[in-house]
């Protein structure tokens, strides 16, 4: 009798073949012994690479080729062979976004906490799309969005969801949104979205996705800090107003990408009120800056938008895997997103809103816990104490780097700032820099394009980079200015 052999009938031949199975089977249920062997050397493997992170380089050029030489078989390999593989063919190559010395695109480091969180999620495989299935963990993460309510001044009758990150959120609302204004196929051409050349891409893909890309789009002038001019984003909704066209979304960035610019947002909010228009705010970075009294009144206006999205994994530092909606209206939002089925009829009839009734999503893991946990262990101050230090951060380098020479642009609002070295050529000279920066790798910076100038960005936002990697960054700038200087003249 081979395993396969399916053709033999009688219980006592099954049973035979079942214990021959069985017994490769439980090869997926590791003993007591092995769990904690394998989680001693997971761990040992983890503090190795925490403890390193001081030292270690924001960026490593490497090919990961011998990762194509590791095939998958029938039988099992051990466990250190695999924890080899990953230090040494992806912890240690690109960008070492858990390091302090990650200053390129929006850092944020990623919490030992919020990692042990995801660890206990997933070992329980709790199933959080409906609160029936696992109403402890519904009701975390329910939690966790009625705090992102208090702190931005949304109500307790908002509601939301927690995505895997900013563009999924984005989508979730861009779809909200269109629910909410009846947008359809008899429509959509006059209706008319708004916002700046500045509002991330993410925003681009949830309109295409949602057909909103027949929708007229108007991108409204900024000022020198890179906000919306709020008199052109008047202009254009009166003119369009005028021309029989329905103004119907106007997209505001409380912290926008390049340069962390936060749009005047209570003045876009009147105007959103006086056209009916829906008020959609990305804080997809700067959202958590609102935990900070002092730069409150930067986001005046933030709490009058009808949705908004946030970034647990920027500016609460967990590890990528994690973004925020709120919707001021919850029975829109749940209009969107809530469906039945024959199959789902278990789950009716409970008071609290399960993600799945707000989101794509239906089977869903625990992700709650990694801000959860955090939040909880650490308290808010901690969390608060490292905003304000990365402000803080930000200023210094931005004054320091202009003392190089280098031209900076606008003060930043946040913790992002953009500097060039003024040349004959300077984009060809500060792509050059750029090279240089990340060929050296001991902190990594990324760069931008703004009307055709090239920028490299600091973004300050990993909650392991404190003054001693600035000044890093400081000097290993400083030396590669000045070997590409000699190297041009
Ligand atoms: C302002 C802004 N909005 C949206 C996003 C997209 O978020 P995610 O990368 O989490 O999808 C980003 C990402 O950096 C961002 O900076």
């Amino acid at each position: 009798m081979t395993l396969n052999d399916n053709t033999m009938k009688s219980n006592e031949d099954l049973t035979v073949q079942l214990a021959a199975l069985e017994k490769i089977a439980l090869q997926l249920e590791p003993s007591a012994s092995q769990r904690q062997a394998i989680a001693q050397q997971a761990f040992d493997y983890i503090d190795e690479f925490i403890t390193a992170l001081p030292d270690a380089p924001g960026y490593k050029e490497k090919s990961c080729d011998a990762l194509k030489a590791l095939t998958i078989d029938d039988h099992g390999k051990p466990f250190d062979e695999l924890l080899h593989i990953l230090r040494d063919e992806v912890d240690q190559s690109g960008i070492n976004s858990a390091a302090g010395t990650h200053m390129g695109y929006i850092p944020a480091g990623g919490l030992w906490t919020s990692a042990v969180g995801d660890m206990l999620a997933a070992a329980a495989n709790r199933y959080v799309g409906i609160f029936y299935s696992s109403p402890g963990a519904v009701r975390i993460e329910n939690q966790m969005i009625q705090w992102l309510c208090t702190i931005t001044g949304y109500p307790a009758t908002a509601h939301g969801n927690l995505s895997s990150g900013g563009s999924m959120a984005s989508l979730i609302a861009i779809q909200t949104a269109r629910e909410a204004h009846q947008i359809d196929s008899t429509n959509v051409r006059q209706a008319v979205v708004y916002f700046t050349a500045q509002a991330h891409h993410c925003l681009h893909k949830a309109l295409h996705i949602t057909g909103l890309h027949e929708a007229q789009q108007r991108i409204i002038p900024m000022n020198a800090r890179y906000q919306m001019d709020t008199r052109a984003l008047a202009d254009a909704l009166r003119q369009d107003k005028d021309n029989g066209l329905m103004p119907f979304l106007v997209i505001g960035t409380a912290g926008t990408t390049d340069t962390g610019a936060i749009d005047p947002l209570d003045a876009i909010a009147d105007l959103c009120e006086q056209y009916n228009a829906w008020f959609h705010v990305d804080a997809a970075y700067g959202g958590f800056f609102t935990l900070l009294g002092d730069i409150a009144v930067k986001f005046k206006g933030i709490e009058r938008s009808d949705s908004l999205v946030m970034d647990p994994h920027k500016g609460m530092f967990l590890p990528y895997g994690t973004g925020v909606v709120l919707v001021k209206d919850a029975h829109t939002l749940l209009r969107t997103y809530s469906h039945q089925a024959s199959y789902m009829q278990d789950a009716y009839g409970f008071d609290e809103i399960s993600p799945s009734d707000c989101s794509l999503e239906l089977s869903r893991h625990f992700r709650g816990l990694r801000m959860w946990l955090p939040l909880h262990l650490h308290g808010v101050n901690a969390f608060k104490a490292n905003l304000e230090e990365k402000l803080l951060l930000c200023r210094y380098f931005h004054e320091a780097v202009k003392e190089l020479g280098f031209e900076t642009g606008p003060d930043p609002d946040l913790s992002i700032t953009l500097f060039r070295y003024p040349s004959k050529d300077s984009n060809a000279f500060n792509q050059q820099l750029l090279k240089a920066l990340h060929a050296d790798g001991r902190c990594f910076f990324s760069s931008t394009q703004i009307n055709g100038q090239v920028w490299i960005r600091c973004a300050v936002l990993s909650f392991r980079t404190h003054l001693k990697e600035i000044q890093l960054a400081l000097r290993m700038v400083e030396e590669n200015l000045e070997r590409i200087k000699e190297e041009v003249s």
